[in-house]
């Protein structure tokens, strides 16, 4: 016999999702946040959807430049995730709470994060306006990988690396593991600041 399922309020309900660091923007106003609505979506050429509501401060960056990074963390950059995922540009200066450095990525305006081993530089194609978010459809024109995920056939894998499979939510969601405390966020964060 069958166990019988529980009928749920419709959700997007997949998994594994990653949790990935956006940067964009330009100038002093380069800006970094916390994503998972992210996919695959096209082969050639390679492109990949992002979902950003247009409440975040990186939304009109993204939307006016057309343009950002994937940055893709290793697991033990949770807390930093969090915390960028939990605070906005318009109140905290996220650079120097995080210590985060970067470099000029080679095609596009928003720079590359050095702390994540893999970065993805993208350019929007298409932009669709859904009810609570935008779909931003974008090209990957560029990318950066550490040796240590790379495969002998020069593949990003996760599986050959350190931590294994980097940080991935077990749910869709758009906030911190655990209850969002953003001072215990904030401490922590300075706490890990030297693990560059
Ligand atoms: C784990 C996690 C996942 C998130 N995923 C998304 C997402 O997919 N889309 C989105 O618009 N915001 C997402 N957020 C929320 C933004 O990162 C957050 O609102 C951030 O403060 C925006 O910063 P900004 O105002 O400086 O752009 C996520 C946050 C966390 C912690």
């Amino acid at each position: 016999m069958t166990m019988a399922k529980i009928k749920l309020p419709p959700n997007t309900t997949l998994y594994p999702v990653p949790v990935v660091l956006i940067t964009c923007g330009t100038g002093e106003q380069t800006n970094l946040f916390t994503l998972n609505r992210i996919a695959s979506c096209n082969a050639e050429p390679p492109m990949i959807s992002i979902s950003v509501r247009p409440s975040r401060a990186s939304h009109d960056l993204i939307d006016q430049l057309g343009e950002f990074v994937v940055n893709i963390p290793w697991p033990d950059m949770e807390v930093i995730t969090d915390f960028v995922g939990t605070t906005t540009c318009r109140e905290t200066d996220k650079w120097q709470e995080t210590g985060l450095t970067t470099q000029p990525a080679a095609i596009v305006v928003p720079p590359l994060l050095d702390a994540c081993p893999v970065n993805l530089e993208c350019r929007v194609r298409h932009t669709l306006r859904l009810p609570s978010h935008s779909l931003f459809v974008a090209e990957v024109v560029a990318l950066h990988a550490l040796p240590d995920v790379l495969n002998g056939r020069n593949e990003v894998d996760f599986q050959q690396a350190r931590g294994g499979l980097v940080y991935q939510a077990a749910v869709v969601r758009e906030r911190p593991a655990d209850n969002f405390q953003p001072d215990t966020l904030r401490q922590k964060v300075h706490e890990l600041r030297g693990f560059q």
